[in-house]
């Protein structure tokens, strides 16, 4: 039997009639083909496929469909406007943050969600924010400097 659900997605809303056994990033990365969304460990380790749910960076591989009826989910193709990348992607770019890329989308994402709610973070909360996102390559140094430097241009911009 499928399940109906609705969601907004990157600011558009979609009614999908899906197997309910599927998980939101099934959902993200089939149904929406919004392939940023990357699927590491499957079992809320990595943080590969971390999206922003209702303003909160989750693990789209442990939630469920029907745990996401009715949310509002940012995944990293919401991030660029107008076709102009975000200060915090361009500021991961300028840092040397992106290496390999494949814990990228899901570090921007656990940042993002921390930008949302503090414009203005520490060193000390950035890491915070990214505890559950491996990154084999980068050492997490610059990648911390990156969400620095993408605060400062966000308070520019305010
Ligand atoms: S794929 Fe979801 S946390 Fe690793
Ligand atoms: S850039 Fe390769 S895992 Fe993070």
């Amino acid at each position: 039997m499928l399940l109906l659900i609705e969601l907004i997605v990157n600011g558009k809303k979609y009614k999908l009639d899906i197997n309910p056994r599927k998980r939101l990033l099934d959902i993200i990365r089939e149904d929406l083909q919004l392939t940023g969304t990357k699927e590491g460990c499957s079992e809320g380790e990595c943080g590969a496929c971390t999206v922003i749910m209702n303003n909160k960076a989750v693990n789209s591989c442990m939630i469920m469909a029907v745990q996401a009826r009715g949310k509002e989910i940012i995944t990293v193709e919401g991030l660029e406007k107008n076709g102009e990348l975000s200060e915090l992607q361009k500021a991961f770019i300028n840092k040397g943050a992106v290496q390999c890329g494949f814990c990228t989308s899901g570090m921007l994402m656990s940042c993002k969600a921390l930008l949302m709610k503090n414009q203005n973070p520490t060193e000390e909360e950035i890491k915070r924010a990214i505890e559950g996102n491996l990154c084999r390559c980068t050492g997490y140094n610059k990648i911390v400097e990156a969400v620095l430097e993408a605060s400062v241009m966000l308070q520019k911009e305010v």
